[in-house]
């Protein structure tokens, strides 16, 4: 299946990437608390690329893999100023907007692989996949 591609410029859009979201969620066959884990995330990244990035790209992939089985990534791209300090954005608490920050490491404790790529100046990519099984979760997840 082709990845879906949401362009979020605006808050109406989250809505539509959302729903996008949900429907792919119960296609895959996640449970009710993975569904609600993966709405969690699609709103803190949506909401980063509106406030942090003036917008982006995010982007709903259904996975097959022959390891770990069917799941979803979720990857939010865009050419805003980037992330200096990757560690220290990752930290609980950390936000240069003064808000809670707890979205990047509450993406990265939600989901079972997380990864970001960023460059001052150039953009950001987050991406964070979610498996419908995961025998092999990391412990440091706490979960
Ligand atoms: N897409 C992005 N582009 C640039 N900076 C970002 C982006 N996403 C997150 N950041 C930086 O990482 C910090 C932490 O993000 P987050 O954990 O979501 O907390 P918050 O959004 O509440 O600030 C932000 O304050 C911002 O400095
Ligand atoms: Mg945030």
């Amino acid at each position: 299946m082709k990845p879906i591609d949401c362009s979020i410029q605006r808050e109406v859009d989250v809505y539509v990437a959302m729903s996008h979201a949900r429907e792919l969620a119960t296609a895959v066959g996640f449970s009710a608390v993975d569904r609600t884990r993966i709405e969690i995330v699609i709103l803190e990244l949506t909401r980063n690329l509106l406030v942090h990035a003036g917008g982006g790209t995010l982007t709903l992939t259904r996975m097959s893999d022959p390891v770990s089985g069917p799941g979803l990534t979720v990857t939010a791209v865009d050419t805003g100023p980037g992330i200096a300090d990757i560690e220290l954005a990752l930290q609980d608490g950390y936000s240069t907007a003064h808000t809670l920050g707890a979205g990047l490491p509450g993406v990265r404790r939600l989901m079972d692989e997380f990864s970001i790529e960023s460059t001052v100046g150039v953009g950001t990519c987050v991406r964070a996949t979610k498996w419908l099984s995961t025998p092999r979760r990391r412990s440091v997840y706490g979960r």
